[in-house]
């Protein structure tokens, strides 16, 4: 085969208490990306389309182009690259748009080889793409955007998927502004106080316990991000209100989803989710904002080859 397309879905990175560690997909349009083998030796952005901002088209600075070069050393020598990247994800969203390139472009690619590498060789080739974005190696949008579902993004070796009651469902709020990754991890600078530490790791354990035991209550007294959401709240307008406005319609947590300035609301059923969304879009219409909102099972699929 000489061509092959992929496509990998938007994603809500650290889920408020797993800072570049925890993501889940999102049922919504994603990333798709058309890989051709070529004889040049070369891996070249060929296109864009979608995306009003232009992209770096050189492969190292390109999201897509840095995943393909970094499987290139799997191909016979001489074997070249061509990307070409159609985006449906808003730029600066904070749904995960430059690891959905990265991870669609890394499966269309793998897609030309005889043989799949692993899922180690794959995530990591695609954190790479992610890193030529925000000059961070993170891989808790790259994750869930390979594999689906609720995931762990760990340093080395291959990602894990985790288990997901299926009543789970996730409203994301996008408001139309963005908001750079390297902008909002500038933020984040230390110190940071232990106690807070603990804290963040004790709503970890029990978001996770809570996931796995398939118990509401667990889940929302562990969506607490003490750490990160401070921090990044007044880069977002309205943040406070928009987030007041999910756990009132019922939400079981809400928090920043990535990088901001999308916002997520964790809900026991998509009814929930939906009204949560409506609410977190009328704050953040009064707070001088139109966005769109997205609801879906946080066990939504990951990435596909495409026929
Ligand atoms: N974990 C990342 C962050 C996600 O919050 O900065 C955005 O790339």
């Amino acid at each position: 085969m000489n061509r092959a397309r992929a496509s990998a879905p938007p994603t809500v990175g650290n889920v408020g208490v797993g800072f570049d560690l925890l993501g889940h997909a999102l049922a919504g349009t994603g990333d798709i990306v058309t890989a051709t083998r070529t004889d040049r030796a070369a891996v070249r952005v060929t296109a864009i389309r979608g995306i009003e901002t232009p992209l770096p088209m050189e492969a190292d600075r390109n999201t897509a182009g840095r995943a393909a070069l970094a499987l290139l050393p799997l191909f016979p020598a001489g074997t070249g690259l061509d990307l070409e990247i159609d985006k449906g994800i808003a730029m600066g969203s904070g749904m995960g748009g430059s690891a959905s390139s990265a991870v669609a472009a890394a499966v269309a690619v793998s897609a030309l080889l005889p043989e799949r590498p692993d899922m180690a060789t794959l995530f990591h080739a695609a954190v790479q793409g992610e890193a030529a974005a925000t000059g961070s190696a993170h891989g808790d949008n790259v994750a869930p955007a390979l594999l689906g579902g609720l995931t762990i993004a760990p340093h080395e070796g291959e990602p894990l998927r985790l288990p997901v009651p299926e009543w789970l469902h996730a409203a994301v709020v996008r408001p139309h502004f963005p908001l750079e990754t390297r902008r909002s991890r500038e933020v984040l600078a230390a110190p940071y106080a232990i106690g807070d530490f603990v804290r963040q790791s004790e709503g970890l354990a029990l978001l996770l316990a809570g996931c796995h035991s398939g118990d509401d209550a667990l889940i929302r007294r562990g969506l607490h991000d003490v750490l990160v959401e401070p921090r990044r709240a007044p880069l977002i307008p309205g943040f406070a209100a928009v987030k007041q406005a999910a756990l009132d319609a019922g939400a079981l947590g809400a928090s920043i989803s990535g990088g901001g300035p999308s916002v997520f609301a964790w809900c026991a059923d998509a009814a929930t989710a939906t009204r949560a969304s409506q609410a977190m879009q009328a704050a953040f219409r009064s707070a001088g904002h139109a966005s769109d909102a997205l609801v879906s099972p946080v066990d939504a699929p990951g990435a596909r080859v495409l026929p």
